[in-house]
């Protein structure tokens, strides 16, 4: 490019292009419902305008790498004790069936089709205000999505629960039939216990965040296919991008292999720190597996404590030690 200065008819030229995308933007912004734009916000669509694109950096869907060992070490778990035992007095508390993006920024469900793809805030140099905007657009994007069979079977799609910036995430597999009937995840008995899973952590239930692999209930509360979860990969991606957890529980063997997208089984997998795009995944037992398996809840406290120990947290009722 030339430092040459511009000619008055090329200036004129200059700001009416500028002009134009700026309108162009402003008009996409409207279609897809965006309502305010904070400042300095960078945007990336493949429909936005030329001058307006900003590059977004390649990014590996699922590195594995583990995390080291040589980090300090957590304090020593006690096994002893089940989360059960932890906290006996802890009793769930059902939230209204609507995620909290969806009580905070209420968007309109998206029409079945066509699905129009809002603009990719990047999620890395966004504020929780953009960050918060964005999961609320993709949760509408998301109960409008047919990408796979399992949007012909469901009664509507089950998003999350809690609180989206939480340091804590919980990924499940799938909606069963009492998540698909109420739009929420893990209210029916595993959600049960996984709440107690988390009062023992020293967490309220909406001070974590969870959502699932895939967002629909698969057919009799089968697993998720392989092409199915794959269809869901990019929801995840970016509820998790734009979340951005500090550590993430993996509850099970679909929750560990969509997030690594490895097909090591939960059973090698367990109680191992993973990496899931540089944040560190514990991967546990599922709660439903639970209810089948009592004595394995020895193991998922241990795992938990792990969890815990990194966060600093401690069983409620415990200050010290
Ligand atoms: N099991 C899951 O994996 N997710 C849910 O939401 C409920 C049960």
């Amino acid at each position: 490019m030339s430092d040459a200065p511009l000619s008055p008819a090329e200036a004129r030229h200059e700001l009416f292009e500028l002009a134009a995308s700026v309108r162009a933007l402003v008009d996409w912004y409207d279609m897809t419902g965006v309502t305010g734009v904070p400042r300095g916000v960078v945007v990336e669509h493949e429909h936005a305008p030329a001058p307006l694109r900003a590059p977004v950096p390649a990014q590996a869907y699922a590195p594995t790498a583990p995390v080291s060992r040589d980090a300090p070490q957590p304090p020593q778990r006690s096994a002893a004790n089940s989360f059960e035992h932890q906290a006996p007095h802890a009793q769930p508390v059902r939230p209204p069936p609507t995620s909290f993006e969806q009580q905070r920024y209420p968007v309109q469900a998206a029409p079945a089709q066509p699905v129009v793809r809002a603009p990719v805030v990047r999620a890395d140099a966004a504020t929780p205000t953009e960050r918060m905007g964005r999961l609320s657009v993709l949760a509408a994007e998301v109960q409008g999505c047919r990408r796979c069979r399992l949007a012909e079977a469901r009664t509507q799609t089950v998003f999350s629960r809690g609180d989206p910036f939480a340091e804590l995430c919980f990924v499940g597999e799938g909606p069963g039939a009492e998540e698909d009937r109420l739009g929420e995840p893990f209210v029916g008995a595993a959600g049960q216990l996984l709440d107690k899973m988390i009062a023992a952590m020293g967490y309220r239930r909406d001070e974590v965040y969870v959502c699932n692999i895939v967002k629909c209930r698969p057919p009799d509360n089968r697993k998720p296919a392989p092409d199915e979860m794959e269809a869901c990969k990019a929801h995840l991606v970016q509820q998790l991008d734009l979340c951005r957890p500090k550590y993430i529980v993996a509850l099970g063997a679909t929750a560990i292999q969509g997030l690594l997208g490895t097909t090591e089984g939960i059973m090698r997998l367990r109680g191992k720190w993973k990496l899931y795009r540089g944040i560190p995944v514990m991967p546990t037992f599922h709660p439903a597996y639970l209810l089948r398996q009592p004595t394995a809840k020895r193991e998922v406290w241990m795992d938990l404590q792990e969890v815990m120990a990194r966060l600093g947290k401690k069983p409620p009722g415990k200050t010290t030690g």
